[in-house]
C-alpha cells in the first residue's frame, strides 16, 4: 500500500458518525441554513471538508448545489485569501440556483463562489430517456467560473437521481469531466449506497481505471483520486 493510500473498507472499524461530523460542521457556523433531507449527510460532506483542508483544493465544482454549496464556501472562505479559491455549483432548477445564489450573496461571497444555471437538457452521454445538464450551458459556466484552471475537486450529487428510473441520472458527470481534472484530483459521488449510483460506480471504475473507496455505510458518499499527485487521506484508524 502506498504511503498515502486509504486501507481496505475491511481494515477501517470505526464509523465516522454523523454526529461527530455536526460537531467538525460547526467550526462552519453562520447564519441559519434550511438543512434537509436533499442536502448531503453531515458526514459526506465532512469527508470532502476533510480533502479540501487537508490537500488543499482550491478549483472545485459541485454539481448539484445547495447547503453544501454555502457550507463549503464557508470553509474556502476561512481558509484561503479572497482570489485564492474558485467554486462553481452546477445547477438546473432556475429558482434554486436563485436562491443559492442569494445565500451566497449574504454571505459575501463574491466572485469565488458561482452558481452556474445550466437546465437538464437532452445529452449524448446520458442513459436513453434520461437528460444532463445542458453542454453550452454548462461549458460556458464552467470556463467562466474556473477561468481555465483544472478542477481539483468534483463532487457529484446531481441532477437529481431518487426518481424511479433515473437511477443512472449522474453517470455522465465522468465521462464529461474526466478531461477538466488536475492530477491528483479527488471525484466524490453522494448517495452511494443506492442501487443506481452503485451501477454508476461499476461504470466509471471499468471506464476510467479510478477505484472508488465507497463510504456509503458511513458518510453517504464514495471517493476516488485520479492518479499523478500525492495525497493525504487524513486521520485512520491506528
Ligand atoms: C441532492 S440535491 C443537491 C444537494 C446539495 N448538494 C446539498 O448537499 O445541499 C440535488 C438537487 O435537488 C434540488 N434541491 C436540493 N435541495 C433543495 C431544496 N431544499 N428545495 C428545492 N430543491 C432542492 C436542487 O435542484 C439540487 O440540484
Amino acid at each position: 500500500m502506498a504511503a498515502f493510500d486509504l486501507p481496505p473498507p475491511s481494515l477501517i472499524g470505526r464509523e465516522f458518525s454523523d454526529e461527530a461530523a455536526r460537531a467538525a460542521l460547526a467550526a462552519l457556523s453562520g447564519p441559519y441554513l434550511p438543512w434537509g433531507s436533499g442536502a448531503m449527510r453531515p458526514a459526506g460532506l465532512a469527508t470532502v471538508c476533510n480533502d479540501i483542508v487537508l490537500n488543499g483544493r482550491r478549483r472545485i465544482v459541485e454539481l448539484g448545489s445547495g447547503i453544501s454549496t454555502v457550507l463549503l464556501a464557508r470553509l474556502l472562505c476561512q481558509r484561503s485569501p479572497p482570489g485564492g479559491f474558485r467554486i462553481a455549483a452546477v445547477e438546473h432548477d432556475a429558482g434554486w440556483a436563485q436562491w443559492v445564489t442569494e445565500q451566497l450573496d449574504r454571505e459575501g461571497t463574491g466572485s469565488e463562489v458561482v452558481v452556474v444555471h445550466a437546465p437538464l437538457a437532452s445529452h449524448p452521454r446520458a442513459e436513453r430517456g434520461l437528460n444532463w445538464y445542458d453542454h453550452d450551458a454548462l461549458t460556458a459556466g464552467l470556463r467562466g467560473a474556473l477561468r481555465g484552471d483544472p478542477i481539483d475537486l468534483l463532487l457529484v450529487d446531481g441532477p437529481p437521481a431518487y426518481a424511479p428510473g433515473h437511477g443512472l441520472a449522474r453517470y455522465p458527470a465522468l465521462p464529461v469531466l474526466r478531461n477538466w481534472l488536475a492530477p491528483g484530483a479527488t471525484v466524490v459521488l453522494d448517495d452511494a449506497e443506492r442501487p443506481g449510483e452503485r451501477e454508476v460506480l461499476r461504470r466509471w471504475e471499468r471506464e476510467t481505471g479510478l477505484d472508488f473507496d465507497r463510504l456509503a455505510d458511513r458518510a453517504g458518499v464514495a471517493v476516488a483520486r485520479t492518479g499523478g499527485a500525492g495525497t493525504v487521506n487524513g486521520p485512520q484508524r491506528g
